[in-house]
């Protein structure tokens, strides 16, 4: 017997190692960033830079040396799709750092302005939450709604894996990044730590070097005509 996935939608984890001085470096960084937001109450949603003011995080230039090691690995991601990067021009159109709380989480939402999305963890204790990804098109759900979490419950469904379920998480160690497509509706787990947990995202936009025969990715914006 052989049995073939297809279509299948590519996440990638990788390791990023950075100096613990980095480390701190960075984190008293995002601190600042944060105390700058006036919050009255305690939150149910986790402190996100992007929209609080703090969108272009790579644009700071002590998260440079960070920037560099992630850039290297959208590059990995890519080559796994096999995308030619050489006609590619390649950016970070924002990043932005994430300060989740204990019992704070991140709904369900996507990054539908970009094309890949990454999420490298700072600081992450053990049970401070993982990633949770979601597909509303499932390519095996022979009957409808026969993968929710009821038939989990009542054992139609013996064992949640990858080919019945409509979700999955990845609940990574520190020094972890998660790169996936920007249109993948995710989502993080509560924060049930005790402690902050803190990761840094971004989108990433790709675009044609020299956009000629091409019809549907971008072209280069050099070659925009602004009104
Ligand atoms: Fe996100």
């Amino acid at each position: 017997m052989k049995i073939y996935n297809l279509f299948p939608l590519t996440v990638m984890q990788e390791k990023i190692s950075i100096e613990e001085s980095e480390r701190k470096i960075l984190i008293n960084e995002i601190k600042k960033m944060k105390s700058s937001n006036y919050e009255n109450k305690k939150n149910t949603y986790a402190w996100t830079g992007d929209t609080k003011g703090h969108e272009f995080l790579f644009s700071n230039i002590l998260f440079k040396n960070l920037s560099l090691k992630i850039s290297n690995t959208i590059l990995e991601y890519l080559k796994q799709l096999e995308i030619n990067t050489n006609l590619l021009d390649i950016y970070y159109q924002r990043s932005w750092a994430t300060f989740t709380e204990n019992d704070q989480k991140i709904n369900f939402h996507t990054h539908s302005q970009s094309n890949i999305s990454f999420a490298y963890y700072l600081l992450k204790p053990p049970g401070s939450g993982g990633i949770i990804f979601k597909s509303n098109e499932l390519q095996n759900e022979i009957a409808k709604n026969i993968f929710t979490s009821s038939k989990l419950e009542k054992s139609l469904i013996k064992k949640p894996n990858a080919f019945n379920s409509d979700r999955s998480m990845f609940d990574l160690e520190q020094d972890t990044i998660i790169i996936f497509p920007s249109k993948t509706a995710h989502a993080t787990a509560p924060n049930k730590s005790g402690l902050p947990r803190i990761s840094i995202s971004g989108d990433i936009s790709i675009m044609l070097k020299d956009s000629k025969g091409f019809e549907h990715l971008m072209p280069n914006f050099n070659n925009w005509t602004k009104f």
